[in-house]
């Protein structure tokens, strides 16, 4: 009782002006390696078939990775600081950018989960360059089940990819129209 009253303190704490360091790190890394992961979706459409089993290998580990930082953030975001939730003067429009950050962190989740589960209903294993998840089936499951799984996963990706745009748009809005220098609070200096 008294831990869980202490970590619902320091989720929003009025004092703090920036968010941690670790969750400003992990929110730009993770940004910039979900745009890596998905665009690599377009690359292996282009590249000469030889090419294709390492541009797939290569959006599996690193999409594995941001399956590693999100559960990383999360942990580190419910056990630190935060500023208090943006204000935009419209309190229905702050609910639904509350909303939005849950969403984006379930999408997150959904989306590598997806991947891995996906990966591993074809009794494949997961290829991280200086290791490998094991494959933890011996066997397929049925072909029309992994289908499904992978259009699950690609579906959540392409709500993911829209979401964090419509993020960062609103983002900007705060920054340029309504000038309350928002963004400052996702980088690095004194809090
Ligand atoms: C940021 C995370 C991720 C994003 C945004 C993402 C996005 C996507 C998208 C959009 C597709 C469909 C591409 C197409 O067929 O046109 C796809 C396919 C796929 N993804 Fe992901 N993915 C992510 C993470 C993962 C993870 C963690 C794994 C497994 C470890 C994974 C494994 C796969 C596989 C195996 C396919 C199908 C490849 C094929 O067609 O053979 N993905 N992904």
């Amino acid at each position: 009782m008294f831990r869980a009253q202490n970590v619902a303190s320091m989720a929003h704490s009025p004092t703090a002006q920036r968010y941690n360091p670790a969750i400003v790190a992990l929110h730009w890394l993770i940004a910039i390696l979900v745009a890596v992961v998905y665009g690599l979706t377009y690359v292996w459409d282009g590249v000469p078939d030889e090419d294709v089993p390492f541009v797939k290998d290569l959006h599996m580990g690193l999409g594995f990775t941001v399956l590693v930082l999100v559960i990383a953030r999360i942990v580190i975001r419910l056990s630190t600081a935060s500023p208090p939730a943006a204000q935009s003067g419209w309190p229905f429009l702050d609910r639904i950018g509350s909303l939005a950050h849950v969403l984006l962190y379930f999408l997150l989740l959904a989306v590598t989960i997806l991947g891995v589960t996906y990966v591993q209903s074809r009794a494949r294993g997961i290829p991280l360059g200086f290791m490998e998840i094991p494959a933890l089936l011996t066997d397929p499951v049925a072909r029309d089940t992994s289908r499904s799984i992978r259009e699950v996963h690609e579906l959540a990706a392409n709500a993911l990819i829209a979401l964090a745009i419509v993020h960062a748009l609103a983002a900007l809005f705060h920054q340029f129209v309504l000038r309350d220098r928002l963004l400052r609070r996702m980088t690095f200096g004194g809090r």
